[in-house]
């Protein structure tokens, strides 16, 4: 068993692959997930939002366009009427059978894993009121509380996850500097700092590890950027490209 909080005692920074590898696959996939297992990362991030019939679903947009050969908004469609669309549009004819995942057969496919899981609630937008609920109802039936993490941009989000399951970390997405983030992400239940690469510097690194607080700042993609964080002590970092950080981490 990993340790239960991701990163936390850990030396080793570690690597979670972006909506699955989605440099490599297509995102938010089966086959993204399983390229993240079988290059060895610790960790997948994925990102949610709830179909028609109140179902968690795992896609990045609101919308299908980009990501799959369907029109229009996921909220709009059943689970079953989105399973029949082709998730691999980004991808030309490869990956045809890639489909969009519901979070519970990810959960049911993760709990048969050692990996750990960074679930994006992308409720930013749209509301999606239940949300939290259903989420938590699942992680719960697969016994997985402690291989997760809960992140979202909406914080009120990270606020109500925190109340209505306390053991599992919330950690805190953001863009640009906070003032002592960690302060902020205690006085919301929330222990992890999320927050894009550039806001990731030295000092904040420094600062947040004195806090016992971990970083694992979004997207880390180039060579000189995931070379910098491991070096830094980042406790992880979000990669779209998971086989190749690994690499860089051997080397260092
Ligand atoms: O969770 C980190 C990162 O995934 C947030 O941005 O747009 O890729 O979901 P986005
Ligand atoms: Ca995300």
């Amino acid at each position: 068993q990993m340790n239960r909080q991701f990163g936390e005692g850990e030396q080793q920074t570690l690597i979670i692959a972006h909506r699955g590898s989605k440099g490599t696959h297509p995102e938010n996939t089966m086959v993204a997930f399983l390229e993240a297992l079988e290059v060895g990362a610790e960790g997948i991030e994925l990102d949610v939002h709830l179909s028609k019939d109140g179902i968690p679903v795992v896609i990045h947009d609101e919308t299908l366009e980009r990501t799959t050969n369907g029109k229009g908004w996921v909220k709009d469609y059943t689970v079953e009427e989105l399973k029949c669309f082709e998730a691999s549009a980004e991808f030309g004819a490869e990956h045809k059978e890639a489909t969009i995942p519901t979070l519970e057969e990810t959960l049911e496919w993760l709990a048969s894993t050692q990996l750990l899981l960074n679930i994006e609630l992308k409720n930013g937008l749209l509301p999606y009121p239940t949300m939290e609920e259903k989420i938590v109802e699942l992680v719960n039936k697969y016994s997985l509380e402690e291989r997760i993490i809960f992140s979202s941009f909406n914080h009120y989000s990270l606020v109500k996850l925190h109340q209505l399951q306390p053991e599992i970390e919330t950690a805190i997405l953001f863009m640009e500097g906070l003032y002592e983030p960690w302060n902020y992400a205690k006085s919301i239940g929330a222990k992890g700092l999320h927050c894009y690469l550039p806001v990731a510097q030295p000092l904040l690194l420094q600062r947040a590890r004195e806090e016992g607080t971990p970083v694992r700042p979004f997207t880390v993609n180039e060579e000189a950027h995931i070379r910098a964080l491991i070096q830094g002590g980042s406790s992880a970092i979000i990669t779209d490209f998971p086989e190749k950080a690994l690499q860089i981490r051997r080397s260092l």
